[in-house]
């Protein structure tokens, strides 16, 4: 191999079908380590592998690609071919206080088969979080394909996504104050309307969800889906007519009588309660159908506490969602705002990728401020950079990360107050992915 000439940059435009060739979502090579379960509705674990994208189609990609300001690629070439490509995306993602912080989410990931574990990987990512810090974005996200690669960089789970499944002659709601709004099946216009309104609201108060990529529903459609049949679109208008929640659901063909009258809901999304329970009453007791079935829903999906049988709401799969990694640990912690207000003195001595991270840091949070600057001072507790990634989002266990051996208290109560400081409720979760 001595004799190569490695670059690791952005891709020129001409080099864009290649780029995309490293890629998973071109070349159609596996993206995802198979499950026991599907996300979707349907038996299969693991989709089929698509056919590699045509000429053609890479290009409408890269034309799309480089009118989009806030996405970033990345690229590995070895003697001037590409055989390396990642991106990131630059978003907001809402943090506890309800705020938010810019973030660099990293995306479509792959290094050709020929030339994997040689580092540029590594590289790439090293390359994209500089990046980041120029663009002043102090932390980055993902989503990972296998659980065992990324840590290595700082990252770290940070929410959460379930799938459940509810037989519906077990569904049924708890009584409630009836309801002053209406339900209505709308087309995909109107749903693409409403979705984005909608969407702004839930985010500006739920932690970990994102900002939308520009065109994010223009794919939204009353055209079937091959055999998945037409996604469905049932909204909720409060008692002024307002649309303050919807969703889109799916009554798929079923390859197998088990399987038969599964009612798919792909995206709910309310602002309010009633909302919320008005458009799920209607989906878990949907005439004809058996069972209904919800990916990417978040751990605490607050239905479980308005139904008769909480237990009847089955998950069927859950796993880490997005993974953080702070950046910039001063700029990101200051952030957000803390439940209980207080201050702490902390070490970082692990990051290896972004040394600037490691010290002595002195947090102090009150209601509405929170600043961090190095000290001097003695530290209460020393955590690892991931470990401090993963709680900035206010979902995870302080004390499990400690008893893990991710965060050592070198004062009494250090980790209690450190939980106490970060958490949040109800936790982080992102209805979509990037
Ligand atoms: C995952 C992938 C991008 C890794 O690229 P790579 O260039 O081989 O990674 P690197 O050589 O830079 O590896 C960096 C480190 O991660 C480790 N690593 C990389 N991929 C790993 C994996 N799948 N499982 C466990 N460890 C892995 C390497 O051993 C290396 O460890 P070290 O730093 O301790 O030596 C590449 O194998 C790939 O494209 N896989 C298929 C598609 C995919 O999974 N993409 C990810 C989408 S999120």
């Amino acid at each position: 191999m001595s004799g190569m000439v490695t670059e690791v940059r952005p891709p020129r435009r001409d080099e864009m079908a290649a780029y995309y060739r490293a890629l998973p979502c071109a070349n159609g090579l596996p993206s995802w380590e198979p499950a026991d379960a599907a996300w979707h509705g349907g038996p299969e674990p693991w989709p089929p592998q698509r056919t590699p994208a045509s000429a053609e189609q890479l290009e409408k990609l890269a034309a799309a690609d480089i009118e989009n300001e806030s996405f970033h690629p990345i690229a590995t070439f070895v003697d001037g071919e590409c055989v390396g490509a990642s991106a990131t995306i630059s978003f907001e993602v809402t943090v506890p206080g309800g705020r938010t912080a810019r973030m660099a989410g990293v995306t479509a990931t792959g290094v050709i088969a020929t030339h994997r574990r040689r580092g540029y990987l590594r590289q790439m990512v090293q390359a994209m979080f500089e990046a980041a810090w120029e663009r002043g974005e102090p932390l980055a996200m993902l989503s990972a394909s296998e659980g065992s690669i990324y840590g290595r960089f700082g990252f770290s789970p940070a929410t959460y996504r379930t799938r459940w499944e509810l037989a519906r002659h077990e569904a049924a709601l708890l009584p409630a104050e009836p309801d002053p709004g209406s339900l209505e099946l709308v087309d995909a216009a109107q749903a693409k309307t409403a979705w984005p309104r909608v969407h702004a609201e839930v985010r500006a108060h739920r932690v970990g969800e994102l900002s939308p990529l520009p065109g994010r529903w223009d794919g939204l459609s009353d055209e079937a889906d091959g055999t998945n049949g037409p996604l469905r679109f049932l909204a909720h208008r409060d008692k002024h007519g307002d649309v303050d929640g919807i969703a889109n659901f799916r009554l798929p063909w079923s390859p197998t009588a088990d399987r038969a009258g599964t009612l798919v809901v792909e995206a709910l999304e309310a602002t309010n309660s009633v909302a919320y329970r008005a458009l799920w009453g209607l989906l878990i007791d949907f005439d004809l159908t058996k069972t209904v079935v919800a990916p990417g829903r978040p751990r605490d999906e607050p239905l479980r506490w308005m139904l008769t049988n909480p237990r009847a709401m089955r998950i069927t799969r859950q796993t880490d969602n997005l993974w953080a990694r702070l950046l910039d640990v001063p700029r990101a912690l200051t952030q957000r705002s803390y439940l209980a207000p207080g201050s702490l003195n902390f070490t970082i001595d692990d990051d290896q990728m972004w040394p600037a991270n490691n010290g002595t840091w002195h947090m102090k949070a009150d209601d509405a401020v929170a600043t961090c600057v190095p000290t001097d001072g003695t530290a209460d507790l020393t955590i690892t950079l991931s470990a401090l990634s993963s709680l900035y989002f206010g979902g995870m266990s302080a004390q499990n990360l400690a008893h893990a051996g991710h965060i050592t208290a070198h004062a009494d109560g250090a980790i209690g107050h450190l939980a106490r400081m970060f958490w949040t409720d109800p936790e982080p979760h992102n209805s979509f992915g990037f």
